[in-house]
């Protein structure tokens, strides 16, 4: 199981950053051993780009730290961009590409095929989000909707590719605290549906937080990816405690 947080544009100073990061490492003690050693949890954190060495140079050891994005060439006049190598050499573990945040402001899915490829093309992990925009009525709607999106985005990606993983992210659930589709059989429908057509692993994502994460875990989901609850350090604790039972 792999819990991703995903801190979005937060927090506002290093320093409170390194506050969760403290408070998750001072108050639990057993962090290191349940989600290394024993592997049942792993926790990866995405801090905003401009935290992530500071946060990898002290934390290291406890997390795996990746970016939020990253661009689709390797170098060049890129004003603003970081490139996958550059992730890659300054120890960045994994990338979110395609986050529905990202394609609001026009991130097309073309574009976030070229990111992936070339995410990849370095070794880096990469979590591509993907998911409906508004909530659709009809199974058949959202899978056409799913598949459509798919095409595009894993456009000559190796369906071996050991290091990508999907995370099913519907916008309209992000941070709406509207129930996602797993409380109905809905998610689980389409996961079944999914691992008839795929073999990436899967992460979900949308409001999931210590109060909802255990409707989740009985479903085949290899992990989480987590966005508003990942600045509350206790409710992080629980969630991990919860994932980890
Ligand atoms: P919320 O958990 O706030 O819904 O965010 C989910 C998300 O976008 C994670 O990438």
């Amino acid at each position: 199981m792999i819990l991703v947080f995903n801190w979005k544009m937060n927090p506002e100073k290093l320093s409170d950053a390194e506050a969760i990061l403290d408070f998750l490492r001072f108050a639990q003690d057993k962090l290191k051993k349940t989600c290394t050693e024993t592997q049942s949890v792993e926790v990866w954190f995405a801090p905003p780009n401009l935290y992530f060495e500071p946060l990898r140079k002290k934390y290291n050891e406890f997390f795996d730290f990746g970016l939020q994005n990253t661009f689709y060439e390797q170098s060049g006049a890129f004003t603003g961009e970081i490139s996958p190598k550059m992730a890659k050499n300054i120890g960045g573990e994994f990338v979110i590409l395609g986050h529905s945040e990202r394609k609001k402001l026009g991130e097309s899915l073309e574009d976030i095929n070229k990111k992936v490829l070339a995410s990849l093309e370095v070794g880096l992990r990469v979590i591509l989000c993907f998911g409906e925009n508004v909530k659709l009525k009809s199974r058949e709607n959202i899978i056409f909707e799913i598949k459509s999106q798919l095409k595009i985005l894993l456009q000559d990606v190796p369906i071996n590719s050991e290091n990508l993983y999907l995370a099913y992210e519907p916008a309209w659930a992000i941070s709406s605290q509207e129930i996602g589709p797993s409380s109905t059989e809905e998610l689980k429908t389409f996961l079944d549906w999914y691992w008839q057509n795929y073999k990436f692993p899967i992460f979900y994502g949308g409001s999931v937080d210590s109060s909802n994460i255990e409707n989740y875990l009985t479903l085949k989901l290899n992990g989480f990816l987590i966005g508003s609850a990942s600045l509350k350090p206790e409710e992080i604790t629980k969630i991990l405690n919860i994932a980890s039972k």
